[in-house]
């Protein structure tokens, strides 16, 4: 059944990434919801709790970030946006303004690996969806040198891209339009500022998720074994249990 038209102009159905709507513009508004879903399991999965922080690098109109912030701590969410208009309306039409007086996330205006270094905060975790199908080379390089700074020595930075043959040449920001990779390519740029680069096994509509993990983010758990939930508190609660036990 196709949704009311009012329903369907609020939540921009049938509009194209990119058009100026809060919702349209970071992607197909069709999965606006999807997207939040499937990347708040994907963290929470890979051990995001509330006390951790997060940077959010291009959060956009907070289609994670309305799920994320009042998960997280006071203090603990950091979104990254050129268009303060997308983070006004997230806030407006998603989160609400008691949510932003009670969590106190932190958003920066900038387009710029450059912002996050000089901000010297400390991170647990990295989100970048559908930032890097959109980066030429040079910008990836940049958010991963800066992601690396920033990181606490067990995070992690969860990326998706889009897997290709060859590599784009193109440089800088590229929307709406997309660029892609050879994993090869991204695994290279990773290991330059010393992290570790992983295809994780988490399905997308479109792209695929990576993990480019500080020296001492635990991975191993799902080396062998699927990435489910059940896999990841199983580890937890063993880890849980050694804990205890030592005197
Ligand atoms: C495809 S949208 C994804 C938004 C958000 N991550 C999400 O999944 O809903 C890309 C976002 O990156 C922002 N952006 C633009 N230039 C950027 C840059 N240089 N670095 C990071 N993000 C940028 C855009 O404004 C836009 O909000």
């Amino acid at each position: 059944m196709e949704a009311p038209s009012a329903d369907r102009e609020n939540l921009g159905l049938g509009l194209k990434p990119g058009d100026s709507h809060y919702r349209a513009y970071v992607g197909p508004p069709e999965d606006y919801d999807l997207i939040a879903a499937m990347t708040f399991n994907l963290l929470t999965t890979l051990g995001l709790r509330q006390h951790h922080s997060l940077i959010d690098i291009g959060c956009g109109s907070l289609r994670i970030g309305r799920l994320l912030i009042p998960y997280l701590n006071e203090g603990k969410y950091f979104g990254l946006e050129p268009n303060e208009w997308l983070v006004d309306e997230g806030i407006k039409r998603e989160l609400g303004e008691a949510l932003v007086r009670i969590k106190r996330p932190t958003f920066f205006f900038s387009d710029s690996p450059e912002t996050v270094i000089r901000a010297k905060l400390s991170f647990d975790f990295a989100l970048a969806q559908s930032i890097f199908s959109h980066c030429g080379l040079d910008l990836i390089k940049g958010w991963l040198s800066a992601v690396s700074s920033s990181l606490a020595e067990d995070g992690a930075l969860v990326a998706t891209f889009l897997p290709g043959e060859d590599d784009s040449h193109r440089t800088g920001w590229v929307y709406p339009e997309c660029v892609n990779y050879r994993a090869a390519t991204l695994e290279r740029a990773a290991s330059k500022v010393n992290l570790r680069f992983e295809i994780l096994n988490w399905k997308h509509p479109r792209q695929t998720w990576a993990l480019f993990a500080a020296s001492k983010f635990d991975s191993n758990w799902f080396k062998n074994n699927a990435l489910t939930w059940n896999a990841g508190l199983e580890k937890m609660l063993s880890q849980k249990k050694k804990e205890a036990r030592v005197p």
